[in-house]
C-alpha cells in the first residue's frame, strides 16, 4: 500500500492535501513528500528491531532534503553520509555527529577532518591507503578515528547491475583474507581505534539471500578478528532492502512483492544474536521512496506513425532513473480518470531519446493541460536532479496532515545564471563591444 497517497473525491492527495491544489499554487513540476509515510516507514523499520543495540543511520543519499533530514532526526535517527556536504547536512538539520557514520570509497583529507571535528560515530574505510591517511590526520590532530572496514564479499546482491557494491570486481571495499591482514596491520597505527565492520553489498534487493550470506560473512569475520586480538564492538551492515513500485493505478495497493522488514530484522537478528555488537543500518530507499511523488502536467499529446506521445514538463533531469537504469516508476492522473488504458509513451521535453519517462505504458490517456504523478520517487529523485537543457531544479514540497510547506523552492534561471562570471579576456571585448 502507497503509505499516505489516496484518492480523495477523485483527487490524489498527500496525507490531507489535495495535490491539484498545490499544482495550481506552486505551479508544475514539483516532488511531495508526505510526513506520514516517512514516520511510518521509520517506524515499521525500528519496531521490527528489539532491544536497543541497533541504531538506524538513515543513508542522506536518498533523499537530503534538510526538512526530510529534520523529520529523521526527529525521530531519532543517526546518518549514513558520503561527502562532506552530507555530513553538514545532517549536522545543520539537528543529527548528532555521535550518530553518523562515514562511508565512500573516496574521501578527501579535508572531508576525513571535518568528520573528526564533528566526533563522528565511525569511518567505514574501504582501503589501505585510506586507512593510513585517516591514520595520518588523527594522529596530527591527537585524536583517535573510530574505524570499521567495508568488507568486500564478493556476494552478488542480483539487483541492478549499477547499484550492485558487494562483488569483487567493484569498486567497494576490501576483500576479506587482505582485510584481516588490514586489521592486523592498522591495531599498531597510532590515531586509529578499529572497532567494527561493515558491508552493503546493493541496493533495490527483493531477494534477501544474498544478505543472509553476506552477514553470515560478517559474522565469521568478528570472530576471526577478535580471535586476532581486536576489540570488534560493531557491526554495520549497510541498506539495500528493496521496495514496490508497482502499484494498481486505482487502489494503490502495491502490486510488486518486496521482502517485509520482520524478514529482513530476522535475518539481522539470526546472524548476529550472538556477537555482542552494537548493529548499525542504513537504509534509505526503505524510508522514502515510497514517501514522495512528482507532479508533473501534460503539455501536449503527440501521435507518431501509430505511436502516441504524452510530453510532460518533467524530464530526465528532474528523474534520472528511468534513463539511467531503466527503471520503472508508476504513473497514475492526479484526478482519477474513466478513459479506457491504452498503450503510450510519457516522455519530458528534453534533447535526447532516454528522456522517457515511460515507455509502452498502458495507461488512460491523459488530457493535455491535466496532471499525472510519477510515484515511488522519494527516493534517489530530487537528490538526482540536474538542470541540463537550462531547466531549473524543482521545488521540494513536504506535506503533514492538512498542511504544506515549498521545502526548496524552484530555482529560476536567473539565479543560477546569477553565480556564473565571464572570464576577464571576454569581459573586456564585451566592453570594447559596447564602446
Ligand atoms: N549504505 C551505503 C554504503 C550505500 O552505498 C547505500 C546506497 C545505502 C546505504 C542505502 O541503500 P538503500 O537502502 O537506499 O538501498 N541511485 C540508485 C541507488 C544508489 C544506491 C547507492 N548506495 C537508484 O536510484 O536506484
Amino acid at each position: 500500500m502507497l503509505q499516505a497517497f489516496r484518492y480523495r473525491n477523485d483527487v490524489l492527495h498527500a496525507e490531507g492535501v489535495s495535490l491539484s491544489e498545490v499544482a495550481r499554487d506552486i505551479g508544475t513540476p514539483f516532488y511531495c513528500y508526505s510526513t506520514a509515510s516517512i514516520e511510518h516507514q521509520y517506524q515499521q523499520f525500528s519496531q521490527s528491531f528489539t532491544g536497543n543495540r541497533v541504531k538506524i543511520c538513515y543513508s542522506i543519499k536518498a533523499n537530503s532534503n534538510l526538512s526530510v533530514l529534520g523529520t529523521f532526526a526527529r525521530l531519532g535517527a543517526g546518518a549514513d553520509v558520503v561527502s562532506g556536504g552530507e555530513l553538514k547536512r545532517a549536522l545543520t538539520s539537528g543529527i548528532q555527529g555521535s550518530d553518523v557514520v562515514f562511508s565512500g570509497v573516496g574521501k578527501t583529507g579535508d572531508e576525513m577532518v571535518d568528520a573528526l571535528e564533528a566526533g563522528i560515530m565511525q569511518f567505514n574505510v574501504e582501503s589501505e591507503q585510506e586507512l593510513a591517511q585517516l591514520a595520518e590526520i588523527a594522529k596530527t590532530r591527537g585524536v583517535t578515528a573510530p574505524v570499521a572496514l567495508r568488507i568486500n564479499p564478493n556476494v552478488d546482491a542480483g539487483t541492478h547491475d549499477k547499484i550492485t557494491t558487494g562483488r569483487v570486481w567493484d569498486k567497494f571495499g576490501i576483500p576479506w583474507p587482505e582485510a584481516r591482514d588490514i586489521y592486523r596491520l592498522a591495531s599498531n597505527m597510532p590515531g586509529l581505534e578499529m572497532c567494527g565492520i561493515a558491508i552493503h553489498i546493493g541496493s533495490q534487493l527483493t531477494n534477501l539471500e544474498p544478505l543472509e550470506i553476506a552477514f553470515r560473512d560478517v559474522a565469521d569475520a568478528v570472530s576471526s578478528l577478535r580471535d586476532d586480538g581486536h576489540n570488534i564492538k560493531r557491526v554495520d551492515l549497510g541498506g539495500g532492502l528493496g521496495i514496490p513500485y508497482h502499484f494498481d493505478p486505482l487502489t494503490l495497493e502495491a502490486l510488486d512483492s518486496s521482502p517485509s522488514v520482520e524478514s529482513y530484522a530476522a535475518l539481522i537478528s539470526k546472524a548476529t544474536d550472538n556477537l555482542d555488537c552494537d548493529i548499525i543500518l542504513e537504509p534509505g530507499r526503505f524510508l522514502v521512496g515510497n514517501a514522495g511523488v512528482l507532479i508533473s502536467k501534460v503539455t501536449l499529446l503527440k501521435e507518431s506513425r501509430g505511436r502516441l506521445f504524452a510530453v510532460i514538463d518533467a524530464a530526465m533531469n528532474d528523474l534520472m532513473r528511468p534513463a539511467l537504469y531503466g527503471a520503472f516508476h508508476e504513473i497514475v492522473p492526479v484526478v482519477s480518470s474513466s478513459a479506457e488504458p491504452e498503450y503510450l509513451d510519457v516522455v519530458g521535453p528534453i534533447c535526447e531519446s532516454s528522456d522517457v519517462l515511460a515507455k509502452g505504458r498502458r495507461m488512460a490517456r491523459p488530457d493535455p493541460g491535466s496532471l499525472l504523478a510519477i510515484l515511488s520517487v522519494g527516493a534517489y529523485g530530487a537528490v538526482m536532479a540536474s538542470s541540463y537543457n537550462g531547466r531549473p531544479i524543482i521545488p521540494e514540497v513536504l506535506v503533514h496532515n492538512e498542511e504544506y510547506s515549498v521545502v526548496r523552492p524552484r530555482s529560476p534561471i536567473d539565479e543560477a545564471m546569477s553565480i556564473e562570471t565571464l572570464p576577464p579576456w571576454l569581459e573586456r571585448s564585451f566592453e570594447l563591444d559596447t564602446m
